[in-house]
């Protein structure tokens, strides 16, 4: 039998049986697009959830008022030690972080100092508070130009940004804290996330191909198509698109594992995608399918320097160690990414032009 360390053999005796207590979770960032997301869906599900975020690009408005949320900093270290006592949280699930890959070129100290010394910081306070368990976000960013049909955990990483930098190097800093502390962990690479479960969470930020199209297409200017000469079936880039809604429901299965009686140190580093790849053109269509076809068709320009042709996750891990796996195709993130825009853009429509 595996060791269950200290942490589990409290927990067992504090239950008087052989169940576990009610965990509860911090989840740093829980007011962000993808953080809401989770919190609402681990609350749902029976978990305690408390919630820090800097407010930086959150939105408490996205968290129901019964949820507690602390405002303030992954930085912040006499915060956390606080808001990890007073809670008895049992667990942590770090979303905080800053997340633009252009901002992070021309901003890398902010991004080093927000994403990895935050991490240090939280990883320092989550092992001197006794929490065994910590599940952080990652991103496909730490794999950069992946020259493979399906990315694999074991594909070279490669970052190509200070951004993923930050991204793959949290992910050594964890797995080392992990082992050197006694914490069981999970690092999920998300994909390329979209779409919303309700229209008020969805993602505000215009710098993901869906948001950035409503965008253009609400200001009357044409959706823009970074190059059609990629050696792809239609010429355009293939990514794969996960709904947010699928991916909150991957940090429940994640947490439930490291929450699992019996479980001691270790850590997984999955991919958190749904192997199926779309091209961007494929995405441009649907995007004219939902907001009634309004406003000049995409235009094709340039190539962005840095973007791959393809990037497409093999989900098979994922699959096997969390029983996870993705439900929702691309027409249903871009038609509930449109409800949100909507609700968040009152000047957007999708009623069609009248015929001529
Ligand atoms: N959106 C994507 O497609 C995507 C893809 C891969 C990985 N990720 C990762 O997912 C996580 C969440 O991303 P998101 O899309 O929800 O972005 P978001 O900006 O909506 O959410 C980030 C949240 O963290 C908060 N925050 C930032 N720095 C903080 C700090 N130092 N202390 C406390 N709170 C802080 C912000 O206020 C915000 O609420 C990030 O770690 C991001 O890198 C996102």
């Amino acid at each position: 039998m595996v060791d269950p360390g200290p942490w589990y053999q409290t927990a067992v005796r504090q239950s008087r049986g052989d169940r576990l207590p009610p965990m509860t979770w911090l989840i740093t960032g829980g007011a962000g697009y993808i953080g809401a997301h989770v919190a609402r869906s681990m609350a749902e599900a029976g978990e305690g959830v408390v919630v820090l975020d800097d407010l930086s690009t959150g939105i408490p408005e996205r968290l129901p008022p019964s949820l507690p949320l602390v405002s303030g900093s992954t930085l912040d270290r006499p915060l956390l030690d606080r808001v990890l006592s007073e809670h008895s949280v049992t667990g942590v699930v770090h979303l905080a972080a800053k997340k633009q890959v252009g901002e992070s070129v021309e901003q890398p100290l902010r991004y080093y100092r927000e994403n990895l010394y935050g991490l240090t910081v939280l990883l320092d306070a989550v092992v001197a508070a006794g929490v065994r368990r910590f599940v952080f976000s990652s991103s496909a960013a730490v794999y950069g130009m992946p020259d493979v049909d399906l990315v694999s955990e074991d594909t070279p990483c490669v970052p190509m940004s200070p951004y993923g930098e930050t991204k793959l190097a949290g992910e050594w800093l964890v797995r080392a804290a992990g082992r050197a502390h006694g914490l069981a962990t999970v690092c999920l690479r998300y994909f390329n996330v979209a779409g919303a479960a309700r229209p008020e969470l969805f993602d505000t930020g215009v710098s993901n191909i869906i948001p950035m199209f409503f965008d253009r297409i609400t200001r009357g200017v044409a959706p823009q198509i970074f190059g059609d000469d990629y050696p792809t079936p239609d010429g355009t880039c293939i990514r794969d698109y996960i709904h947010v809604a699928d991916l909150a429901t991957a940090h429940l299965a994640a947490a439930r594992h490291l929450a699992a009686p019996g479980r001691g140190p270790g850590d997984l580093t999955v991919n958190a995608g749904t192997g199926r790849g779309v091209s961007v053109r494929e995405v441009a269509d649907l995007v004219a399918e939902a907001t009634g076809r309004t406003g000049p068709p995409p235009e094709v320009v340039g190539r962005r320097a840095g973007d791959p042709a393809r990037v497409v996750a093999s989900a098979r891990l994922i699959g096997e160690e969390l029983g996870w796996t993705a439900r929702k195709d691309v027409r249903a993130m871009v038609e509930s990414a449109w409800e949100g825009w909507r609700t968040h853009h009152p000047e957007a429509t999708s009623t069609p032009p009248p015929a001529l």
